[in-house]
């Protein structure tokens, strides 16, 4: 028997602990926060392909690569100053 899944599509807030490294080397621990709404049509899809708890499983591990790639364009001092 089908039964429904129901998708939240409000916009969420996360709070996400990420420990890297600066351009020069410099061991930082950040808090990142993320924004998110999901968009409704490509739902069904990532239900299909990644599960539910789709966001749980990827939005950390992206934001995450993310956060990581733009810190480690810039020295310690300059993240902290600008
Ligand atoms: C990172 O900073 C937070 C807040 O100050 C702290 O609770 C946490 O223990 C720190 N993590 C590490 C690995 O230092």
């Amino acid at each position: 028997m089908l039964k429904p899944i129901i998708f939240d599509c409000h916009l969420r807030a996360w709070n996400i602990p990420v420990i890297t490294d600066s351009k020069d080397l410099q061991n930082l621990n950040i808090t990142l926060c993320i924004l998110f709404r999901p968009v409704a049509s490509p739902l069904p899809g990532i239900d299909t392909s990644i599960g539910d708890a789709y966001d749980e499983r990827m939005l950390p591990f992206i934001s995450t690569e993310m956060l990581k790639s733009v810190v480690a364009r810039f020295d310690a001092g300059e993240l902290i100053t600008q």
